[in-house]
């Protein structure tokens, strides 16, 4: 498939792609952001600040690379990773096993948009490059207003496009150039890293995001660009 596929389509395509990447995900993650990636997680955590002994929730987990960050803000309390791609969190389970406090850390399937928990059931909560990927991303963001608790936290990370036109074109070459390319040598997929970039190109602004998360519920919504302004983080409170 070349292009994006129409709205009805893309979940099934979504859940299929990231199956099929799995394996080499994380290999290509650390590759494709210079490794930059876990640092922007771990501040992420870091500003949301999950209270020890609350229960915090991952949307769109993955491999749960934010399981680690979360569990070890987490004294009495869950860290949930939730995706509907299993082999996404199969291969993530090494991950959540090796942690000291393993059995805080668990991998739920379920769809974000339709979350698997009850109305104000966590204390915290984290979305990594999901967003673009979803169908809706306004009942989403609800979604997670929802499970929050009051007082809780929410953080997004999602990529953005630098705001100079020099680090846009540099930016563009290298997202559409180069990105397929180490997605073909590392991950054995090249035809899922095209989709990368044309989900980045689709998904709105930081300015816009900010927009969607108040309208799905979230105050004192706040964003700043990381990585040059290749990716922006949001955060927002349920008060
Ligand atoms: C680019 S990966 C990000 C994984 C991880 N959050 C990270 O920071 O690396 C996107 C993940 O979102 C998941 N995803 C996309 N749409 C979803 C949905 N509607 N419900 C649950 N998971 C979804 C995919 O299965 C995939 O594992």
């Amino acid at each position: 498939m070349s292009a994006l596929p129409d709205s009805d389509e893309k979940a099934t395509y979504v859940e299929r792609m990231f199956a099929r990447i799995a394996p080499g995900y994380d290999r290509v993650n650390r590759v494709m952001t210079f490794g930059l990636d876990q640092g922007w997680r771990r501040r992420m955590v870091t500003m949301i600040a999950p209270p020890v002994g609350g229960d915090a929730l991952d949307v769109g987990t993955g491999t749960g690379d934010f399981l680690p960050e979360l569990a070890g803000w987490l004294r009495d309390g869950r860290a949930v990773g939730v995706d509907f791609t299993l082999p996404m969190m199969v291969a993530g389970l090494p991950k959540i096993d090796a942690l000291a406090n393993a059995g805080r850390a668990a991998f739920v399937g379920g769809d974000a948009l339709h979350l698997p928990f009850p109305d104000g059931s966590f204390d915290a909560i984290t979305t990594g490059f999901m967003l673009r990927n979803v169908t809706d991303i306004g009942q989403a963001l609800g979604e997670m207003y929802r499970v929050a608790r009051p007082g809780a936290m929410m953080a997004c990370l999602e990529v953005a496009r630098p705001r100079s036109a020099l680090l846009r074109l540099g930016h563009r070459i290298y997202f559409e150039g180069v990105v397929p390319w180490i997605g073909q040598l590392l991950g054995g997929d090249r035809r899922a890293y095209t989709y990368l970039p044309q989900s980045a190109r689709n998904f709105p602004p930081p300015e816009r995001l900010a927009e969607l998360m108040r309208a799905a519920g979230w105050a004192h919504v706040r964003y700043e660009l990381v990585g040059l302004g290749a990716a922006a983080i949001h955060t927002g409170a349920k008060v």
